[in-house]
């Protein structure tokens, strides 16, 4: 069953959460979607730390994206790359039973979702070293100075992504709000965890490819310019 994103969880009870949840209601066939599709394809958020190879049933190389909105990037993504395993993490239910609608239609099978805070599902349902690429696509700018502490890329939530890729992982981050834009490259240079890579290096990435979003063509039509961030997991001492 889905797990609320209100669930109370202690060590998290006084964190700023990044969404509010949103009134949107769910269709009858999205509301049919999660309870008939869920089963297999969307996974508790709360729980011990996930066996990949056994949610995915197989070994593949895996992605990640967290607030995947109404996920039509994420398909996009997984029918372009078949021998790849997509994470997606998302809060919003009408988004979730959305993409299982689509994953259904289009026989996808190498996507596996949570309906939960991130920001928890990472600390403690993900293992480490295991996701080859992080998307953070467009998350909500969040464009007043009061508010900024929600913004979901924060010096916590980048140590906590650092620990879930190998040395070399990728991780991408957009956004069509410019001070966000620096905002995260602030956060990203004070992180020892990550180095900056061109645009012409990511470019030669599969992994790297993303397709236009929803909210981004909602900025474009705002006249919002879109920045793509990219950045390569540091290698340590230890080869981690
Ligand atoms: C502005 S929308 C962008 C959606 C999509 N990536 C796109 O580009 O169209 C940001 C999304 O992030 C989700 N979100 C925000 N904070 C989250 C969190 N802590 N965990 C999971 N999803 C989150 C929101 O529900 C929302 O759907």
């Amino acid at each position: 069953m889905i797990s609320t994103p209100s669930s109370p969880a202690a060590p998290f009870a006084r964190r700023v959460r990044s969404f509010v949840r949103r009134a949107g209601r769910l269709t009858p066939a999205q509301a049919r979607a999660l309870e008939v599709l869920g089963p297999g394809r969307l996974l508790p958020g709360e729980g011990d730390p996930l066996v990949l190879d056994e949610v995915f049933d197989r070994a593949a190389p895996r992605v990640l994206e967290i607030g995947f909105g109404d996920g039509e990037a994420l398909v996009a993504m997984a029918r372009r790359l078949p021998d790849v395993d997509f994470l997606g993490l998302e809060v919003h239910e009408p988004g979730v039973g959305h993409l299982l609608l689509r994953l259904e239609a289009e026989g996808l099978g190498n996507v596996r979702l949570i309906c939960h805070d991130a920001a928890e599902v990472i600390e403690r349902r993900l293992p480490n070293a295991a996701f080859a690429a992080i998307n953070i696509f467009f998350p909500d700018p969040w464009p007043k100075k009061r508010h900024h502490k929600r913004r979901l890329v924060q010096p916590p939530l980048i140590a906590s992504l650092a620990r879930r890729q190998p040395a070399g992982g990728l991780l991408h981050l957009a956004t069509d709000w410019v001070p966000y834009a620096e905002h995260m490259a602030e956060v990203l240079a004070a992180s020892p965890d990550y180095h900056p890579i061109g645009a012409s290096e990511a470019a030669a990435e599969p992994l790297a490819w993303r397709p236009e979003t929803k909210f981004e063509r909602r900025g474009l039509r705002l006249g919002h310019e879109v920045r793509d961030l990219y950045y390569r997991k540091t290698e340590t001492e230890t080869g981690q």
